[in-house]
């Protein structure tokens, strides 16, 4: 007897709701032996891609039960950054949220979902598909690039910072202002245009309910007061500056720690035993729990300019994680990590705070050209050191 087909069909936000929430409970992400987290959809499973332009869920179906299930988003982007405009755009589809019923694994449903999503991505006019996983997701890997061709793009690396409710010093000799939304755009517009995956639509992004702002840094007594920044075109931007923007991701879908490896067990013990028998320690960060549900906010648009805008950068992060320790005034109570993700060989990393232990140095960005004539150029790009990550796709 042959292989029964699974039906493949758009998701239904009525029938289908607590079937795939049930469905993401069940999978695992990743290795084993790695950390593994629980993303709690909050009752809506599509909730991660709802904030796209163009997006998509496909659920698949056997014997009456959910087993399987995908997403996909589409946007323009830059692509060429060193092609002159619009050479640079292409337009990207971004696959996610793959997950198959454990029982239902090896029986092709992860293919039958990404062909079919594919085929929505060609309809739709998409130059190139792609996906990011951890680099050690077999499974993942596999499926993408064995047999779907995909191949390895970039691999940027995720900073994860914990949030410490006490307060990080920034210091006095920087002034952080906020931007107004269309100041913000200007400057993305004039500085990051021609950095990799930049969206064209980065107005949505900026005025979407979740962006809670851009801030800028620079030296005080640069001669600009708080509001005249980029006011004035170039004249107003001091030689040393940096910004960045933030997005309540928590507000979306909270993390759990389902599994965690043994390193973090025990620095999590260490931490109550010190508390525990070492009072006078009470003043250090303590760790915070990451086996109940918690928010994030995500730092995104990260762009700097001058020889000394590295430190700029680190009291921007440093501002961020105070405004997020503070965070029941931006409605999210629970914000227990700042998470950013940044170009793989972006030096700017070494200025952004965060934990080895919960950071990801090399996630895995693959990537698929679905028009003909484009797979010999992609293989001959080279990663630029900037990446900007879309934080409707996190
Ligand atoms: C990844 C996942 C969706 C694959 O679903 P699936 O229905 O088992 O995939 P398929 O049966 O279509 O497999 C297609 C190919 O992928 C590769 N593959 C699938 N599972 C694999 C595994 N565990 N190890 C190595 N390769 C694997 C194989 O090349 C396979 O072809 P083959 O069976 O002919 O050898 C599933 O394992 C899963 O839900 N994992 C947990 C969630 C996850 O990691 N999602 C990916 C996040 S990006």
């Amino acid at each position: 007897m042959g292989i029964q087909e699974p039906i493949i069909r758009s998701y239904d936000g009525v029938a289908d709701r607590g079937r795939v929430e049930d469905l993401e409970r069940r999978c695992e992400v990743g290795p084993s032996e790695r950390v593994f987290l629980f993303t709690d959809t909050m009752g809506d499973p599509i909730c991660r891609i709802r904030n796209s332009p163009m997006h998509k869920m496909l659920v698949a179906e056997l014997d009456n039960q959910l087993v399987g299930v995908i997403q996909g988003s589409i946007k323009l982007v830059t692509f060429h950054p060193n092609k002159p405009p619009p050479k640079d755009q292409a337009k990207v589809g971004y696959l996610l949220g793959l997950r198959v019923s454990p029982l239902y694994r090896r029986k092709g449903i992860g293919s039958s979902l990404v062909r079919r999503l594919e085929e929505w991505f060609v309809c739709n006019d998409v130059d190139y598909a792609y996906m990011a996983t951890e680099k050690d997701n077999q499974a993942s890997a596999g499926l993408f690039m064995n047999k779907f061709g995909y191949i390895k793009f970039r691999t940027p690396a995720i900073l994860v910072n914990p949030v410490r409710y006490r307060p990080c010093r920034v210091s006095s000799g920087v002034e952080i202002a906020k931007l107004r939304i269309e100041e913000a755009e200007y400057l993305y517009r004039k500085c990051m245009a021609s950095t990799e995956f930049f969206s064209h639509d980065i107005d949505k992004v900026l005025g979407n309910k979740l962006s809670l702002g851009t801030w800028v840094a620079y030296p005080r007594g640069d001669g600009l007061r708080v509001g005249d920044f980029g006011s004035n075109g170039d004249e107003m931007v001091p030689s040393n500056w940096a910004m960045l923007s933030v997005w309540n991701s928590g507000e979306l879908f909270n993390l759990r720690l389902g599994k965690a490896p043994l390193s973090c067990f025990m620095y999590a013990k260490s931490w109550k035993l010190m508390d525990r028998f070492l009072p006078c320690f009470k003043l250090l960060p303590s760790m915070p729990d990451f086996f109940t549900p918690f928010g994030f906010y995500f730092m995104y648009g990260l762009h700097h300019e001058g020889p000394l805008s590295g430190k700029l950068v680190r009291n921007l992060c440093q501002f961020v994680h105070n405004m997020a320790a503070n965070s029941s005034e931006y409605s999210s109570k629970n914000c227990k990590v700042v998470v950013t993700e940044v170009g793989g060989c972006d030096p700017v990393k070494h200025y952004i705070p965060h934990w080895k232990l919960l950071s990801c140095s090399e996630d895995l960005w693959c990537i698929k050209p679905l028009k003909n004539d484009s797979l010999h150029e992609l293989t001959k790009t080279h990663p630029t050191k900037s990446l900007f990550v879309d934080p409707r796709e996190v």
